[in-house]
């Protein structure tokens, strides 16, 4: 059983003036239990709106949503306790240390005190715990909404863009602790507007675009169905180079001064091809694509992005 299961999502949202606009366009979202789910989408796609839903802040027009095998919103409070929430910046008592601040919410909660030093420890802010959070740097308030969402110890935890507004170090510290608690067993989905960011720590991914499913599944897989199979070759001659697999009927063409050949399956034909006219490879390289491009690639057909 999927931990979460969403179905046909629709939510519209009406505009003073305008035609109403579908946010949510039939959406389907399913995450299986475990590791880390990548919910992505450029700028508007959709993305909030649908976790909004999932955690009942918002009313989906239709659809049908389940998580923890729960109807959602009508059995959402038999599960809540279950989810542990980080959708905006939290927000913390900036004059009040980490501790603190983790203590406070711990009481409200009526979750024992011993599980704060325990969150501060999964987050690796026990060493800053008694600094003031005025004094924090943006990824460790990041970390430390992290640690406020697993006080109840959730085994499932929503995040949405938890990697908003961090620098490429505060990035890689936000994707490690992710990464480590999909490990740990915890069922993690996070949105993000960067896929490349993303893909690095996802186990599957859904991409998303105006309200609707792009594609979904392991991002190996989503990688695999995307890519063009091109291979780079560096040799000293590219000119001639070109010529000569041009003519041996390779599509290929020249790039940043080595050559490009389009849907290549087996890299010693183009080596071959190449050796055979006295013009030796320096280097082969199969290009990857990202789920960046995957996504662009996909869009493109369908009058591009949100
Ligand atoms: N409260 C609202 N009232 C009217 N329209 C809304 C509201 N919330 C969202 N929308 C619209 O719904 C669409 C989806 O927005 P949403 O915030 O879910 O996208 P997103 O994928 O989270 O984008 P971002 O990456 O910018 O966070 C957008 O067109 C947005 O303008
Ligand atoms: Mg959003």
């Amino acid at each position: 059983m999927p931990v979460i299961e969403a179905r046909g999502v629709r939510k519209t949202y009406r505009r003073r003036g305008k035609p109403p606009k579908a946010a949510l366009d039939g959406l389907d979202l399913v995450v299986d239990e475990g590791g880390v789910h990548g919910f992505l989408g450029p700028n508007g796609s959709g993305k909030t709106t649908m976790l909004r839903c999932l955690l009942g802040l918002a009313r989906a027009d239709t659809g049908d949503m389940r998580v923890l095998g729960q109807q959602i919103p009508h059995s959402l409070p038999a599960v809540i306790g279950d989810i542990g929430v980080l959708l905006e910046s939290p927000a913390f008592f900036p004059p009040f240390t980490a501790r603190l601040n983790l203590q406070l919410l711990a009481t409200a909660a009526e979750i024992p005190h011993t599980q704060v030093g325990a969150v501060l420890d999964v987050v690796q802010l026990t060493d800053a715990a008694d600094e003031r959070v005025k004094g924090y740097s943006l990824g460790m308030r990041q970390r430390l909404g992290i640690a406020a969402a697993m006080l109840k110890q959730p085994s499932v935890l929503i995040l949405d863009e938890p990697s908003n507004g961090l620098d490429p170090a505060g990035m890689r510290e936000v994707r490690q602790l992710l990464r480590a608690l999909g490990d740990s067993g915890v069922t993690v989905l996070l949105s993000s507007h960067l896929l490349g960011e993303v893909q690095q720590i996802c186990d599957t991914v859904t991409i998303i675009n105006h309200g609707r499913v792009v594609t979904s599944g392991p991002v190996d897989e989503v990688l695999k169905s995307q890519s063009t199979g091109a291979l780079a070759v560096g040799v000293a001659d590219a000119p001639r180079a070109l010529e000569v697999l041009v003519t041996a009927g390779f599509a290929a063409r020249i790039q940043d001064g080595h050559i490009l050949v389009d849907r290549v399956e087996d890299g010693a034909v183009v080596a071959r091809a190449l050796a055979d006219a006295q013009l030796y490879p320096s280097w082969l390289m199969p290009q990857q694509v990202d789920l960046e491009q995957a996504f662009l690639a996909i869009t493109a057909d369908e009058g591009g992005v949100a």
